[in-house]
């Protein structure tokens, strides 16, 4: 039988996030979204807490914990703010590249440094000619003598204005495809790299996204993760551990939902009773209740293969896409349960709608997810 039950560990890891989020975060949520800030204080408190390089192993400074721990962490901070969470978690993203393809020479290196101070990584795949199909990406590596040089341009990456680090993936020769993606460590002072300016977006706007260029910039050899055209199985492989806190941060977004739906039903009134009392309302509810509980449940089984080792590349597929189709339903239905209310910016469910939409497009769109769970589902009938 499963056991559902937390370790005391968890619990305070649970607690320490929740306390964060909701008296530092929740009161800003308003203001960051309304103006777009990118608050650095609130950025800068998470990383003095440990919430920001979770996945990186304490001997070199981070919180050395485990996907399902990163999941009860991102899913309280998502309930506060999504768009916060977006740029609190993007180093996991950014730094996984390394943990996974960097020697120990070059996670001594990068890790270390980085992890003692309050700064960011960005992971930069994502360009302006294609997104989805990450193997025919532009971006050229050009090899001379002891260094790459890097040219082409990434899009719609977080935190890129603000990192001080990027993992790029860049290929050799594009006519290899997937077989010529390359990853180099790319720090931001190294010439000819410029982040751009960060964009307007519909959601997650206390996080910052932005393009970074690369021209002419000169990359060590030696910032290279493994060989040429080991890249992409590692952009993959990496992802797989990613996509699911992403569900994590879908749940949050969904369960505030649901709780600001349940307090108006309660106290909104109609036909001479609170609209909680109409059967209408309660199927609502109900159903969202249901989305949450099932999204919770694949985030932590899929959390749960992975921090066994076993490839969760299925697993973590369905919990995001899952999730994240959850968020956006729910947000929905908690917007309906506040009708005209909801629609207006002076309640919060407007924003959570917005927030939980890019949880569908971003880490994969869940087009690519259902293409993903469809190849690992008929391997398995081959
Ligand atoms: N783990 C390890 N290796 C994998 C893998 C995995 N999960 N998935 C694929 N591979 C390997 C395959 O085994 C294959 O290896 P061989 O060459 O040895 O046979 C190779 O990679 C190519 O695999 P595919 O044939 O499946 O590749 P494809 O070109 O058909 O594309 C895809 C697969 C799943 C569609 C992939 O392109 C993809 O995931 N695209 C979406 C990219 C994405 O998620 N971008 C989000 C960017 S991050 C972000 O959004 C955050 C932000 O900052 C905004």
């Amino acid at each position: 039988m499963p056991d559902f039950s937390l370790s005391p560990e968890q619990e305070s890891l649970r607690d320490l996030a929740r306390k964060f989020a909701r008296t530092e975060m929740a009161p800003h949520a308003a203001e960051c979204d309304r103006t777009a800030r990118f608050p650095e204080e609130i950025y800068r408190k998470a990383f003095e807490l440990g919430l920001m390089n979770l996945n990186v192993p304490t001997e070199y400074g981070g919180s050395g914990l485990g996907v399902l721990d990163q999941c009860l962490i991102v899913e309280e901070l998502a309930y506060a703010c999504g768009g916060m969470t977006t740029s609190i978690i993007a180093n996991c993203l950014a730094l996984e590249p390394i943990l996974l393809g960097g020697t120990p020479e070059q996670k001594e290196r990068f890790l270390k440094p980085f992890c003692a101070d309050y700064q960011f990584a960005s992971f930069a795949l994502t360009e302006p000619s294609g997104g989805s199909d990450a193997g025919a990406l532009r971006t050229r590596a050009r090899r001379e003598g002891d260094h790459y040089v890097l040219d082409g341009e990434k899009c719609f990456i977080t935190n890129a204005p603000h990192a001080s680090l990027y993992t790029v993936f860049a290929t050799v020769d594009p006519a290899l495809r997937h077989k010529g993606v390359t990853a180099f460590v790319v720090p931001r002072t190294t010439e000819g790299v410029t982040p751009g300016k960060d964009e307007e977006k519909m959601g997650h706007r206390a996080s910052s996204t932005g393009t970074v260029r690369f021209d002419g910039a000169r990359v060590p050899a030696a910032n290279r993760l493994g060989g040429e055209g080991d890249g992409f199985s590692l952009a993959m492989r990496t992802l797989d551990q990613t996509r699911t806190p992403i569900g994590s941060l879908a749940t949050g977004i969904a369960q505030a939902a649901l709780d600001h739906a349940a307090a108006y039903a309660l106290k909104r009134h109609s036909f001479g009773k609170p609209i909680a009392e109409h059967q209408a309302i309660q199927i609502k509810l109900a159903n969202m209740a249901q989305s949450i509980h099932a999204a919770r449940l694949l985030t932590w089984h899929a959390a749960w293969k992975i921090d066994r080792g076993e490839r969760g590349t299925l697993e973590s597929s369905i919990a995001k896409c899952f999730a994240s189709d959850a968020a956006l339903h729910v947000a929905d239905e908690a917007l309906q349960t506040f009708g005209g209310y909801g629609y207006m910016k002076e309640y919060p469910v407007e924003k959570l709608l917005r927030d939980a939409k890019l949880t569908q497009i971003y880490e994969g769109a869940n087009e690519i997810q259902r293409s993903v769970i469809a190849r690992e589902l008929l391997r398995s009938y081959e």
